[in-house]
């Protein structure tokens, strides 16, 4: 699967152009899902335009609060996701992490909250450099995925994104990805008593020149896309290349 991540960026126009772009220039495979996760505020709007257009893009959200109908300022829950049709959500991405310190219980409350209306999780997971440097990536990862204790992986995707590639043009080698994508691998065989298939996907300064050798790996099941995915041609183009 490749997932186009716009974070906080983007307009009503450029939403409409990208879907329309991208719907044109991808080659759309049944197999490789290709995932679109504008800003919450645009989802109403994307889901419109997919409709119209019968695109086979899927919506992903960047957000999900746990709680239903409550009295939170700013949140937005599962069931007003799945109106829009988001198939897809993000959960734990490591801005959000930072930013709203969110710990290991809230993002197993999300983690159910999405998979109980039929959301997909994409759980993300990723080191800061100096975990990485003193060695110790292993250790922390393991850490971010007992947030998954008990919950039923099937469906669910694991993002690896090093913290210190996102947005700062160092990915990580395909050595270095295929390495750890098979530590989680084997951490939800061995540690969630897991035998789902999980699919694991690579984000963290992907972009045109790299996404070929990355995906070449076996062990990547997907591409997580940040700043390359806000230009609907390279996007396309990651997306076919891979
Ligand atoms: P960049 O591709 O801009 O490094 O962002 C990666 C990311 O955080 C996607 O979720």
């Amino acid at each position: 699967m490749i997932i186009a991540n716009w974070k906080m960026n983007g307009s009503k126009e450029e939403v409409s152009s990208w879907i329309k772009s991208v719907t044109e220039e991808v080659d759309f495979d049944n197999e490789k899902p290709c995932v679109f996760c504008p800003p919450s505020c645009y989802l109403d709007y994307s889901c419109s335009l997919i409709k119209e257009t019968s695109s086979p893009i899927f919506l992903g959200s960047q957000n999900i609060n746990y709680k239903k109908s409550s009295a939170l300022t700013g949140g937005i829950d599962s069931k007003m996701l799945k109106e829009f049709l988001t198939k897809y959500v993000l959960i734990g991405h490591s801005e959000q992490r930072e930013t709203f310190k969110e710990t290991n219980e809230i993002l197993h409350s999300k983690l159910l909250a999405a998979i109980n209306e039929d959301i997909l999780p994409i759980f993300c997971i990723g080191e800061p450099s100096e975990v990485k440097q003193k060695d110790n990536t292993e250790y922390f990862l393991g850490s971010q995925l007992e947030a998954l204790y008990d919950v039923d992986l099937n469906g669910v995707i694991i993002a690896y994104e090093p913290i210190w590639a996102i947005g700062s043009g160092l990915n990580a080698t395909k050595d270095y990805i295929e390495k750890i994508h098979s530590f989680v691998k084997e951490y939800c065989r061995s540690n969630l008593n897991s035998d789902v298939k999980i699919s694991v996907v690579y984000g963290g300064s992907v972009n045109l020149s790299n996404c070929e050798e990355i995906m070449s790996s076996f062990e990547v099941d997907g591409l997580l896309v940040g700043g390359a995915s806000l230009d609907p041609d390279i996007f396309s183009k990651i997306y076919n290349l891979s």
